[in-house]
């Protein structure tokens, strides 16, 4: 009897564990997003005929990626200022808006530095905004995904 509630107690514990954990990782991700004017995201989607996610894209496999989604992330990249007008990327610009945005988590802000700085070193520019500006967001989520593994 004794063993089957110390059980239970440690399954609730369990629970509200990964309650708590998933209520964090919602609230992580939502400030990043909010961070940046939710008519920036409104803007370029509509400026790009782009309704979609981002996030659903898959970045193995470029030839995939429509170009309205390709445009839209020139557009967001510019109102971030992190492309600068002449379409080229401003990765020092980048490194501050992530320490800014996650400015209590150090261990972010470092993963982002890093992934940045090798993002910098492969970039190659595109004649065209859209091109550049998928090809580095391309970079930094295959990079992301790699580290969370
Ligand atoms: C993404 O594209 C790659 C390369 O074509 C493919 O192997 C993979 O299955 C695709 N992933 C999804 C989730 O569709």
């Amino acid at each position: 009897m004794k063993g089957n509630i110390q059980c239970r107690s440690q399954l609730y514990k369990k629970m509200t564990q990964s309650l708590l954990c998933f209520v964090v990782l919602l609230v992580t991700a939502h400030l990043a997003l909010s961070y940046f004017p939710e008519e920036w995201v409104e803007n370029c989607k509509k400026e790009n005929g782009y309704a979609g996610d981002i996030g659903d894209l898959n970045y193995t496999d470029p030839s995939s990626v429509p170009r309205p989604a390709k445009c839209y992330m020139a557009c967001f990249m510019g109102k971030q200022q992190v492309m600068k007008p002449d379409g080229s990327i401003d990765f020092k610009y980048a490194r501050g808006l992530y320490a800014k945005v996650y400015k209590d988590d150090e261990k972010k802000i470092q993963m982002f530095h890093r992934i940045v700085d090798e993002c910098a070193k492969e970039y190659k520019e595109y004649p065209d905004k859209c091109e550049t500006a998928f090809h580095y967001v391309k970079c930094k989520r295959l990079k992301y995904a790699a580290y969370k593994q």
